[in-house]
């Protein structure tokens, strides 16, 4: 699956329905939603660094020049550190989805949830070599706070961005009703 294909929602299986779903049911699968937002705080905030950072006019071109010990230097060595701890942050959720919830999703859901299962681990799959690679690029800023290393890791940055959002959406639409009805914890 590629990242375009990951956002393709014609693709994304519907869930089954739970017409005896409950209002607390449902306030339980809400959550992850919840959850979810905590997360796209995260990245609103390291999208405004990446934006500040361009608005100072750190292009490739205004970058050229050596920029060690400056405080644009400083700045994309921090833009490099947060995408780093969004890498994790984002890591130990699927973790954890993969780990606990979808486990137990798969057992109480049956046949009937599997497709909407497997569609999530496959996007889980795309997202996963995103975070790498981000990861990858985070850490060379990190070390090298060049203009190009930081062309890298905005790119590679706005790429996992658009694709979690993305997953982020289908997922919690799906797994509402199916968290609540199931009583799966999260
Ligand atoms: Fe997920
Ligand atoms: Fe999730």
């Amino acid at each position: 699956m590629t990242p375009e294909e990951l956002e393709d929602e014609a693709a994304r299986p519907a869930p089954p329905a739970y017409p005896a779903i409950t209002r607390a049911e449902r306030a339980h699968g809400r959550r992850l939603a919840a959850i979810h937002d905590m997360y796209r705080a995260e990245l609103d905030a390291v999208a405004r660094m990446l934006e500040a950072i361009r608005s100072q006019g750190a292009d490739a071109g205004a970058l050229a020049p050596a920029i060690e010990g400056t405080q644009l230097s400083r700045n994309l060595a921090r833009f490099g550190t947060a995408c780093g701890r969004d890498c994790a942050l984002l890591q130990n959720h699927h973790d954890i989805e993969e780990q606990w919830v979808f486990p137990a999703l798969s057992e109480r859901g049956g046949a009937a949830l599997a497709p909407v299962i497997r569609r999530l681990m496959e996007e889980h799959r795309v997202i996963h070599r995103l975070i790498g690679e981000l990861a990858e690029a985070a850490r060379d800023l990190g070390r090298d706070a060049s203009a190009s290393g930081f062309e890298t890791c905005a790119a590679r940055f706005t790429r996992l961005d658009r694709a979690i959002r993305s997953h982020f959406g289908y997922e919690e639409r799906a797994l509402e009703e199916p968290l609540g009805a199931l009583r799966v914890p999260i």
